[in-house]
């Protein structure tokens, strides 16, 4: 079977056509021109928070100013409120809020656009965002408004795809929505570059229909035969059910951890996907990016090396190799156990 042919076997109902090309931005770049040529519109619905990619286009729909270099940004991308439930841009508590970041969208649409979208563009946990995940019914209220307005959902898979979020091989499977089109990259060829714009063939045929695109190292035999050799390692690796077992036990151990150190404000996230947000004070919710980076080379000098993100620099984002066994998870949560003890210390939490 080729990759292509695989790859609409796993990803969700009627995603069937790949693009394959070299990069997340690039798939992005890739799913917004379908998008706009499928619908006959121009503007875009995307999240603050989102980051989508170092290109002018996907710059745009990128929502954090740290990350925005260059001085042409499209007047064509909206942003709304994102379903930021720790730090709630409304304010609100969630459930009694009735996920109302999510009519957001409406309101974007109806005050910033023509009135007509092309697409609402969003991952499904914000990745650079700092592991930002939405509440169970967000996806599906969000989707159905761009729906209504003519937008297509374009889902950018490019950090929660591949098993990553346990379950299911792509992380919207977790809120029951099925996207138009969906972009992928990162883990797909397990470091070789790849990017991958899967959509329907209505939309597809769109595209195609209008014109010439051609992508030079796009679907090139070496990273489509790395990616189709990287599927077949994880299925045979136990596939989106093993993650889930492996992201439980990591979140296990990062909610006793949470329980245990006040400068944990919250912990997110899905399956291998998991989130610590560092705060100076739980009340109050000050970000503690120092607290971070002191972790940071506590964690380092004992081997354990991990990535931190969000807005304000002070979340801690845990998403090992899928190849990561128990005892590494555990060894892992042994390591931050003593580092943010040594943090709580010297910063005088607690
Ligand atoms: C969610 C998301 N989309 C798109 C991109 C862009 O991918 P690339 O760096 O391969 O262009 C990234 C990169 O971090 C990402 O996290």
């Amino acid at each position: 079977m080729n990759l292509a042919e695989k790859l609409a076997t796993i990803t969700p109902g009627r995603l069937q056509m790949s693009y394959f090309t070299n990069s997340g931005s690039e798939a992005n770049e890739t799913a917004i021109v379908a998008a706009q040529t499928y619908t006959d519109a121009r503007e875009i619905v995307a999240l603050r928070h989102a980051y989508s990619g170092r290109t002018s286009l996907t710059m745009s729909i990128t929502a954090h100013s740290t990350w925005k270099v260059g001085k042409s940004f499209s007047p064509d991308v909206k942003h709304a409120l994102n379903p930021y439930c720790y730090r709630c841009p409304l304010k609100l508590t969630y459930p009694a809020c009735d996920v109302a970041c999510a009519q957001d969208i409406e309101d974007v649409i109806r005050t910033t656009t023509s009135g007509r979208i092309a697409a609402f563009m969003a991952e499904p946990i914000q990745g650079v965002g700092g592991f930002i995940t939405p509440p169970d019914e967000y996806f599906q209220i969000a989707v159905e408004i761009a729906r209504h307005y003519g937008g297509v959902f374009i889902c950018d898979e490019v950090q929660t795809g591949f098993g990553r979020t346990g379950a299911h091989w792509f992380g919207i499977s977790h809120w029951g929505v099925e996207p138009e089109i969906m972009t992928m990259a990162k883990g797909i060829a397990n470091g070789l570059p790849m990017g991958n714009t899967v959509t329907t063939p209505a939309v597809a045929q769109a595209m195609v229909g209008q014109g010439l695109t051609i992508s030079t190292f796009g679907g090139n035999p070496v990273s489509t035969a790395a990616a189709l050799g990287t599927l077949e390692a994880m299925e045979e690796a136990g596939g989106p059910d093993r993650f889930a077992v492996l992201g439980a036990r990591l979140r296990g151990g990062l909610d006793r951890l949470g329980e245990k150190y006040p400068l944990i404000g919250d912990v997110r996230g899905k399956g291998l996907m998991q989130g610590i947000e560092m705060v100076t004070d739980r009340q109050r919710k000050e970000p503690a990016p120092k607290a971070v980076a002191q972790l940071f080379e506590e964690t380092r000098e004992r081997g354990l090396l991990i990535g931190k993100g969000g807005l304000y620099g002070n979340v801690i984002r845990i998403s090992p190799a899928l190849t990561v066994s128990e005892t590494q998870i555990d060894d892992a949560l042994e390591i931050l156990d003593y580092a943010l003890g040594v943090v709580h210390e010297a910063q005088g939490v607690g």
